[in-house]
């Protein structure tokens, strides 16, 4: 009788994880509070005006503007650096193509740092080397909830005069030496997708204590006008349609309630986990250093076949690991399957034709290259690695992550069986 599920066993798991969130009666009181109300849009809508009043205070900026996504939020900060066409914008090559994709929004250059192999945040000792005069603004990631080293950043991008936009479009209510991610650099931005730590089901903050940047941001949120009532219908500047709508931010106001407590479980569902799995050769679970938090957006595993052993595909490895735990019953996937620089907007440098920005004439005379020797660890890790996600929310606890750990000793005390799967 096989032993791995994979193979006709029985699975370890066979109710699988309870789906996050769990809609509840506040979440639909506060939505028919909002239709009640009888506004459902509009630059003074009630339930925006009051998500911004709380986002901007539970973060701790003096600004707060909602929009309708964490790009556009992007976007908008992208603008309110001042960031004009052939200018160099620096992000990290592990991440969502979008905190590149909203400096190309600005006929931009994005330029890529590789990550750091345990951190997956932006290495920030590779950063200087990427800055040219053209550099205009950092964009470092917060990635899988965890707050990039900030104060390394900025003292780098101070040197330089450069702006620094937190893209913490997944770490809502992490920490950095105790201070609150969205307070750490000039602008910072969230996402509230659908599945982000804090949803709207789609929508984007952007948090500053500047009032220069905010009133920048403000103008590319709506058409390119100056916000004023009555309104004046006089575009100044280019400018986008991001507002975010009541519905969506009713609903995110409710979610915003409970986001530290269901913080807290996905930080108590992850340790336990580490803790659990500590023992698995050639298993790297999250590394969390010792000065911040992680709010575990995603929790990514790295796999090391070598100190098992065996000389295998790291690829391969990683897809019989894959395979054999969500048989018995451990939702898990990939995210990102290539660095950004390798997506087809990138390898082709069309962008909206012409090849702008990488070849327009604002651009350096230096051709752009984006070189897989400078993005040598994010492809390792895209190659060795996979994440958990809805199990490690709530409402799953503990038990659920007692009975992943059995899971995953059982695929590694059956490794035999693993390898020998055609
Ligand atoms: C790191 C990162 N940046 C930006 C975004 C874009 O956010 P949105 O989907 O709200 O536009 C996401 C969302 O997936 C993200 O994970």
């Amino acid at each position: 009788m096989p032993n791995l599920a994979l193979l006709g066993g029985k699975p370890v798991n066979p109710k699988g994880h309870v789906r996050w969130p769990q809609i509840n009666q506040r979440d639909r009181d506060f939505i028919m509070r909002a239709l009640d109300e009888g506004i459902i849009w509009g630059t003074s809508a009630p339930q925006v005006l009051a998500f911004e009043k709380e986002w901007g205070e539970y973060v701790g900026t003096k600004h707060c503007l909602s929009c309708n996504s964490g790009t556009a939020a992007l976007h908008m900060a992208v603008a309110a650096a001042d960031v004009k066409p052939g200018d160099e914008v620096i992000t990290a090559s592990l991440t969502f193509v979008a905190s590149a994709m909203c400096a190309l929004q600005h006929n931009a250059i994005p330029v890529f740092v590789d990550v750091d192999p345990r951190t997956f945040c932006m290495d920030v000792s590779k950063l200087e080397a990427k800055i040219t005069k053209k550099t205009k603004a950092i964009i470092p990631v917060d990635l899988h909830g965890m707050s990039c080293d900030y104060d390394e950043i900025n003292k780098i991008a101070h040197k330089y005069g450069i702006v620094v936009i937190a893209d913490a479009c997944q770490s809502h209510g992490a920490f950095y030496k105790g201070r609150k991610v969205g307070t750490l650099t000039d602008m910072s931005v969230f996402s509230l997708n659908g599945l982000k730590n804090l949803q709207a089901g789609d929508g984007g903050l952007f948090n500053t204590d500047d009032d220069y940047f905010v009133a920048k941001a403000n103008q590319l949120r709506v058409f390119g006008e100056i916000v004023e009532s009555p309104r004046n219908y006089n575009s100044i500047g280019m400018g986008w349609m991001y507002r975010m709508l009541e519905l969506p931010a009713a609903y995110a106001r409710s979610r915003l309630v409970t986001l530290d407590e269901e913080n807290a479980v996905r930080q108590q569902n992850g340790k336990y986990l580490t803790k659990l799995l500590s023992d698995l050769p050639g298993l790297i679970p999250p590394y969390i250093p010792e000065d911040r938090t992680t709010v575990y957006h995603y929790y990514r595993i790295r796999l090391n076949p070598e100190a098992l052993g065996l000389k295998i595909d790291k690829n391969e490895f990683r897809a019989r690991i894959q395979n054999a735990l969500a048989a018995e019953g451990v939702a898990n996937q990939r995210w990102q399957t290539r660095p950004v620089q390798e997506q087809g907007l990138f390898t082709e440098k069309i962008g909206y034709g012409h090849g702008c920005p990488w070849t327009c004439k604002y651009a350096g005379s230096d051709p752009v290259v984006y070189d897989p020797e400078d993005y040598r660890v994010t492809k390792e890790i895209l190659a060795d690695s996979f994440c958990l996600y809805d199990g490690i929310y709530p409402p799953n606890g503990t038990e659920l992550m007692d009975l992943y750990s059995e899971a995953f000793h059982k695929v590694w005390d059956n490794m035999e069986e693993v390898l020998a799967i055609s």
